[in-house]
C-alpha cells in the first residue's frame, strides 16, 4: 500500500474507483470475519482500510456509495466513524449554579441589548437532558445525515444508527424547510436502562454505569443493528442550518418542530423574568426523581429569535442561553494518599487518591486538592477555610462532583481522623526531577524550577502541543508522546517534524542513549530507572541491557518497532506532514504559554493577522512599556498578566530558541477572517469604541465589528484606524485627535457597518 496517494491528492475519478475497490475488499473481509470466522486480514489492516474509506468519503461526500462500508452492519468494533463538519457549529452552554448566577445572566443579556432592568423580556425554561447531543440534517424533508457533537466543529457520522431510532423521523413531509438541521438530545430512560443492563448481565456482556453512558455506547455502535436493539429516545431542543426561519420565538420554533414530527419536552414554559424562571427551576427539581429520565439542570433561553440573533455567541457558548445546574452531588470516603502531579508549567498539583465511591452515579477515585494552602485549610489570603481544618492522608473526606468537572474535596470529618494521622508535608522539591519547587510571592501554586530538564514538564508540554485544540496530530497522542520522549526520540515540539528524516536515516535519537541513562542515574528515585527500562521494553533495570535496547530501537525503522506497522508508521508521518502548515491561532495555543488559552490565542491571532507581525510586536513590547506594549495590553481580552507571560516567553532566550527551531519547520497560515468579513469595509482595521453608544451597547458593537473582521482595541495608538466616540467620550477621543485618527459618531459607525 506504499504507493497509496494522500486523500487530498485524489481526483474525483480516482476517489470513486478506490471507494468501489474498498467496498468490495471490506465486504469480503467482513464476510470472512463474521460469517466464516476466518479473517483474511489483520484487524489493524482492516481498520486502516476503513479509516481510508471514511477519509475519502469525508472529502467526497457525494461519492459515498449506497453500500458504503461506513454504514455496514457487522463492521469490526474498533473501527472509527467518518468525520463530518457541522454546517453551523454545535455550541455548548454556560453554567449557572445558583439564583445569583441566573440574575447575573439576565443582567448581562439586558446590558448587551441595552434593555433596562424593568423592560419586558421573555425567556423559555426547559429541562436539561443528560444524554448526548445529535444534529440531524434534513434536505427536502428527508434525513440525510446525523452527526454527534464531537468538538463542536466536527462530529461523527452516525446516520445509519440514527435511522434506527423511532423518535427520529426519517421523512418530514413536504411542509419542512428545504434545509433543516434539528438538534436535540439522545438519551435512554430509567426503565429501559435497567432492562438493558439486566439483559447485558444475563448475556455476560458489559453493563453501563449510567443511562448517559448507555445512550452514548448504544448510539456509537459500528453495527447499526445493535443500535436498533437499544431503546434510545430523542428530544429536539434547537436547530442548526436552516433555509428559512421556523418561527419568531423559541417557543414557536419548538411548536413547529413538534408539528414536523419531533418530540419536544412538554416541560418547556415561557417565563417573564427571573422570579418565574427560578420558580420553574424549583418545580422541575421537585419532579426530577419522578421524570423517569436523567436531567442535570434547567436551560433558559431568550425567547425572541431576533434578540437571540443580536446576542449571538461567545467562542463556544451562546449569549442568549444558560444552563442552571442542579446542586452537585457529594459522598464521603477515605483519602488513601495524596500524590503530586507536575504540569506543563511546572505547577505541583496535589491529587487525592480515594477509596472508590459513587457520587451521583459515577465512581470517583481521584479528586483535586487544588494547592498546598487548600490542604492546610487556608485560602490565598491566609484566611481559614473549612474553619481551618486541614486534610491528611487517612482522613474521611467529602467528595463533590458537579457535571463533568473534576471532582473536588469539600470537607473533612475530624471525628473519624486516625490517631496517627500527621499534617501533610507539601514537597519543596519536584517529585519528577528533584529540582527545587518554589512559590513566588502572590502565587498560590508551587512550581518546579527544572524547566525543560524536568521530564514531567517536557512531556506535558509535548502532550499539550499535540492535543485537540493545538496541533492535533492523529496517531500521536499522549501515550506515544510520552513513550517517544522516554526513548529519547523527542525532546521538544520541533523534534516532531524531524522524526521522519531521523527514522529514515536509521537514528531516531535526539538524546543519545548514554545521556538518557546518565540522566535517570542522576535521579535518585528508582522509579525513574524502571520507567526507562519499561519504555525500552524490559521489565527490570539493567544498565547495559537498557542501553543496548535504546540504541537498537533508535536504529530500527518505526514500522518495525513493536506496536507499530508499515501502515501506522506511514499514517503517523503523513499526519505530521499534514500539520506542517498550521493556523496561527493553533500554533500560539500549542506553545502552552501560561494564561494563553484557546480563546485568547484566537483573539491575538485575529488582532495581529500574521505570525511575522505578531513576533515583531512581541519583540517591540519586550520591555513592557511604550506603544507596542500598550497596544498588546489594549487588545480586548488580553490583560497585563497574559501580556507579561507572552512577551516573557518570546524574550526568554531558551524558550525563544525553542520557538524558532519549531518555526523553522512550519508554515504558519494567517488567521481566517470570519465568513463574509473579507469584503467588509472594516476588515483588518483596528477600532476603539469609547463613550456611550445609544443604538447598540458597546459589547454588541464590539461583537459586530469583530464578526466583520475588525480588531477591537481598548486604547488609542498610532495603529488605531478609527475611534467610534459616543457622548461622554474623553481622553481616548482627545488622543485620537492628537494622532490624527479618524473619529466617527454612532451614526457614522452604523452607516459604515450598514446598520442605519
Ligand atoms: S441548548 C446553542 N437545550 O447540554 C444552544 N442543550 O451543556 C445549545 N442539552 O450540548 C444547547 N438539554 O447536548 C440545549 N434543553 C436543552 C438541552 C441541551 C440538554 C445539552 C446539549 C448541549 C449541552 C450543553
Amino acid at each position: 500500500m506504499s504507493d497509496t496517494k494522500a486523500v487530498e491528492e485524489l481526483s474525483a475519478a480516482e476517489a470513486e474507483s478506490e471507494l468501489a475497490r474498498l467496498a468490495d475488499l471490506l465486504s469480503r473481509a467482513d464476510a470472512a470475519y463474521h460469517t466464516r470466522d476466518a479473517p483474511i486480514m489483520s484487524d489493524a489492516a482492516y481498520d486502516a482500510l476503513k479509516a481510508r474509506n471514511a477519509e475519502i468519503e469525508a472529502r467526497f461526500p457525494e461519492l459515498k456509495r449506497a453500500d458504503s462500508p461506513s454504514d455496514r452492519v457487522g463492521a469490526a468494533p474498533s473501527e472509527t466513524f467518518a468525520k463530518v463538519r457541522h454546517a453551523v457549529r454545535m455550541m455548548s452552554l454556560g453554567n449557572a449554579f445558583d439564583a445569583d448566577d441566573v440574575r447575573d445572566f439576565d443582567a448581562r443579556v439586558r446590558s448587551y441589548l441595552g434593555l433596562g432592568a424593568d423592560a419586558p423580556l421573555t425567556y423559555t425554561a426547559e429541562p436539561k437532558i443528560d444524554g448526548l447531543s445529535l444534529s440531524l440534517r434534513y434536505e427536502g424533508g428527508r434525513l440525510v445525515q446525523a452527526a454527534t457533537r464531537g468538538d463542536g466543529e466536527e462530529g461523527e457520522n452516525v446516520t445509519a444508527n440514527a435511522r434506527t431510532i423511532d423518535e427520529i423521523p426519517r421523512n418530514l413531509g413536504d411542509t419542512a424547510p428545504a434545509i433543516l438541521e434539528v438538534r436535540g438530545e439522545v438519551y435512554m430512560d430509567h426503565a429501559d436502562f435497567a432492562a438493558l443492563n439486566e439483559r447485558q448481565a444475563e448475556a455476560g456482556d458489559k453493563t453501563f454505569a449510567n443511562p448517559r453512558n448507555a445512550a452514548a455506547g448504544s448510539l456509537r455502535q459500528l453495527d447499526a443493528e445493535i443500535t436498533r436493539a437499544r431503546p434510545l429516545k430523542f428530544l429536539a431542543y434547537g436547530w442548526g442550518a436552516l433555509s428559512e426561519a421556523l418561527a419568531d420565538t423559541q417557543m414557536g420554533a419548538l411548536a413547529r418542530l413538534g408539528r414536523l414530527g419531533f418530540v419536544t419536552n412538554p416541560l418547556t414554559v415561557r417565563c417573564d423574568g427571573v422570579p418565574e424562571m427560578l420558580d420553574h427551576y424549583a418545580r422541575i427539581e421537585q419532579q426530577r426523581a419522578e421524570l423517569g429520565y436523567d436531567i442535570d439542570g434547567v436551560v433558559y433561553k431568550v425567547d425572541d429569535l431576533d434578540l437571540q440573533q443580536r446576542l449571538g455567541f461567545r467562542s463556544t457558548t451562546p449569549r442568549w442561553a444558560i444552563a442552571h445546574k442542579f446542586p452537585a452531588e457529594t459522598a464521603w470516603t477515605r483519602l488513601e494518599a495524596i500524590d503530586i502531579q507536575v504540569g506543563r508549567t511546572g505547577a505541583l498539583s496535589p491529587v487525592a487518591r480515594l477509596a472508590p465511591v459513587t457520587v451521583g452515579g459515577v465512581v470517583v477515585s481521584n479528586a483535586t486538592l487544588h494547592n498546598e494552602d487548600y490542604i492546610a485549610g487556608r485560602d490565598a489570603s491566609g484566611s481559614p477555610i473549612r474553619e481551618g481544618r486541614d486534610i491528611r492522608e487517612g482522613d474521611w473526606v467529602q467528595v463533590y462532583r458537579a457535571g463533568d468537572v473534576i471532582p473536588k474535596i469539600n470537607d473533612v470529618d475530624l471525628s473519624r481522623r486516625p490517631a496517627d494521622a500527621t499534617p501533610y508535608d507539601f514537597p519543596d522539591t519536584c517529585p519528577e526531577c528533584g529540582s527545587a519547587a518554589i512559590r513566588e510571592a502572590g502565587d498560590a501554586v508551587r512550581r518546579c524550577t527544572g524547566g525543560l530538564i524536568c521530564p514531567a514538564q517536557a512531556v506535558e508540554r509535548l502532550r499539550h502541543f499535540v492535543s485537540r485544540g493545538a496541533f492535533d496530530i492523529e496517531g500521536l497522542g499522549e501515550k506515544q508522546v510520552a513513550q517517544f520522549y522516554r526513548l529519547g526520540w523527542l525532546r521538544e515540539p520541533a523534534d516532531i517534524f524531524t522524526l521522519k528524516a531521523r527514522d529514515e536515516a536509521g537514528d531516531k535519537a535526539v538524546v543519545p542513549a548514554a545521556e538518557r541513562i546518565a540522566r535517570v542515574e542522576a535521579d535518585d528515585r528508582p522509579e525513574a530507572r524502571l520507567r526507562l527500562a519499561e519504555a525500552a521494553g524490559l521489565d527490570a533495570w539493567d544498565r547495559d541491557a537498557v542501553k543496548a535496547r535504546l540504541e537498537d530501537l533508535g536504529a530500527t525503522p518505526l514500522a518495525q518497532v513493536k506496536g507499530w506497522g508499515a501502515r501506522s508508521a506511514e499514517n503517523l508521518f503523513a499526519a505530521i506532514e499534514a500539520r506542517r502548515t498550521i493556523p496561527f491561532d493553533r500554533l500560539l495555543f500549542a506553545l502552552g504559554i501560561r494564561h494563553v488559552g484557546e480563546v485568547a490565542s484566537r483573539t491575538i491571532a485575529r488582532f495581529h493577522g500574521t505570525w511575522a507581525d505578531f513576533t515583531a510586536a512581541m519583540d517591540a513590547a519586550a520591555d513592557q512599556q511604550g506603544p507596542e506594549w500598550e497596544r498588546l495590553t489594549g487588545i480586548d481580552g488580553v490583560g497585563g498578566t497574559m501580556a507579561r507571560a507572552l512577551v516573557t516567553a518570546f524574550a526568554q532566550p531558551e524558550e525563544r530558541a525553542g520557538i524558532d527551531r519549531l518555526l523553522a519547520q512550519l508554515k504558519v497560515e494567517p488567521v481566517e477572517a470570519p465568513a463574509g468579513a473579507d469584503d467588509s469595509p472594516i476588515a483588518g482595521r483596528t477600532i476603539v469604541f469609547t463613550g456611550t453608544l445609544e443604538r447598540m451597547t458597546r459589547a454588541e458593537a464590539k461583537a459586530r465589528a469583530e464578526a466583520m473582521g475588525a480588531k477591537v482595541s481598548g486604547s488609542v495608538s498610532g495603529n488605531t484606524d478609527m475611534v467610534v466616540a459616543g457622548p461622554g467620550a474623553g481622553s481616548k477621543a482627545n488622543k485620537a485627535r492628537e494622532l490624527g485618527v479618524a473619529i466617527l459618531d454612532e451614526d457614522g459607525w452604523l452607516d459604515l457597518v450598514g446598520q442605519s
